[in-house]
């Protein structure tokens, strides 16, 4: 796909100019160009995708700059080059102004500077395109390796995630700490039409209390003392993405009256701002704690319970999920190996054994600390029974 051929449109009235700048770039074998006679035929043909359009400045039927618009607003990844006999001045800041890439004056050397012009592209579209490989794979990566886990229990989950992902409904996910609530959210974007935009996570329990509303809703120049400058929330970054709300049961209750608004309205108001800017965001939200008793305990309003409770995920511990601990146990184990490039130590049958019997109360998070740290206790190519120490408590 790096190297596939780059379309060209070339827009130009005058038979002679076409002809000379067809014949020339049809030389380069990347290079797939048609040419226009005018605007009209030109932008009904945008459907093709080109990714390069020559726009001439007098055209019969319209203006450059008219086609110039026409073209930005189709399709903003096209890249116009504009091109004209006069240099006025006024044409070509206008030209720029609407987005072209280049300005060619039609002189004796205008093949060239298209030439060199197009040679500048076509790289940075190579380079463009490597990129967006890149990260096509690495959501791919990320879709289908980061949830381990082959008990009835995970499957479970798997499943409700899998359902729930590719809509708008908010999710709740709740569970021990260090079940995979953080790799459950991310799973929820990755397999959401959404995956292309930000996945903003926000830890509700680490923002101190006086900065928290301006954190997420963002604030106005001036709004309060040391609010300097304008600033941007978090929920205004995730626009047309996921917010993560972690930690949901420490959000304040004036806080969390906002957060129903929210919820409500899918809009927001900066702090100290009058103007009410509307989002298209998902939120997914998790929390440890029970929330049905922090709203018998006066801390968590029960109408956002309500909402949020609209699709639960629940993820079971991890002493639930029987042989996921040695599977889980193994991918720990190559994944260090992976990362540092050692040779991947070999789990003894004892030890395994002693995993599987152990409690977890630290959940998964406690098992990848317990095998990594095995790992680098062990004196050999195994890990043995000698080698795992586990703390009294959840980590
Ligand atoms: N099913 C899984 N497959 C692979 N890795 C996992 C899985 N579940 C959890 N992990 C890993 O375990 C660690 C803890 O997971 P995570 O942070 O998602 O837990 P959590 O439920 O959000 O915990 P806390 O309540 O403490 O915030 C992370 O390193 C995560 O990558
Ligand atoms: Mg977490």
């Amino acid at each position: 796909m790096t190297d596939s051929a780059i379309k060209i449109f070339i827009i130009e009235d005058d038979m002679f100019y076409s002809k000379l700048l067809k014949s020339t770039l049809d030389k380069v074998d990347r290079y797939d160009v048609r040419v226009f006679g005018n605007g009209t035929d030109a932008i009904q043909h945008l459907y093709e995708k080109p990714d390069i359009i020559t726009i001439d400045h007098n055209l019969p039927d319209m203006s450059g700059i008219e086609i110039l618009r026409k073209v930005r607003e189709y399709d903003p990844n096209i890249v116009p080059i504009y091109m004209s006999g006069q240099d006025e001045i006024q044409v070509v800041v206008q030209a720029y102004k609407d987005g072209a890439k280049d300005y060619i004056m039609k002189e004796e050397n205008a093949v060239l500077l298209l030439q060199k012009s197009l040679e500048n592209i076509a790289e940075n579209l190579r380079l463009k395109r490597e990129i967006e490989e890149l990260r096509d794979k690495a959501i791919e990566y990320g879709k289908y390796s980061s949830i381990i886990g082959e008990s009835p229990a995970m499957h479970k989950v798997i499943r409700l995630m899998e359902k729930v992902a590719n809509t708008d409904l908010t999710v709740l996910i709740t569970g021990e700490s260090g079940t995979g609530k953080e790799v459950i959210a991310n799973a929820l974007h990755y397999n959401s039409n959404r995956k292309r935009k930000p996945f903003v996570a926000v830890n509700m329990g680490a923002i101190p209390i006086d900065l928290v509303e301006s954190e997420l809703f963002g604030h106005e120049r001036g709004s309060f003392t040391g609010a300097s400058s304008k600033r941007i929330g978090r929920f205004e970054e995730a626009d047309g993405g996921t917010i993560f709300l972690d930690e949901i049961a420490e959000m304040d209750m004036s806080l969390q009256a906002k957060l129903l608004r929210v919820l409500q309205e899918k809009s927001i108001q900066r702090v100290g701002g009058s103007k009410t800017i509307n989002l298209d965001i998902r939120i997914i939200a998790a929390t440890n704690k029970i929330l049905a008793d922090s709203v018998k305990e006066g801390k968590f309003r029960e109408d956002l319970y309500y909402r949020l409770q609209g699709f639960l995920i629940k993820m079971p511990p991890l002493r639930e999920r029987g042989n996921d601990i040695i599977i889980l146990a193994n991918y720990f184990k190559s994944q260090y190996a992976k990362n540092t490039r050692q040779p991947e130590l070999a789990l003894t049958g004892e030890a395994a054994r002693i995993l599987m019997q152990h409690t977890w109360p630290g959940n998964v998070r406690e098992l990848k600390s317990v095998v990594e740290r095995a790992i680098i206790i062990s004196d050999n190519d195994k890990i043995e029974t000698e080698d795992l120490i586990f703390s009294d408590s959840a980590m």
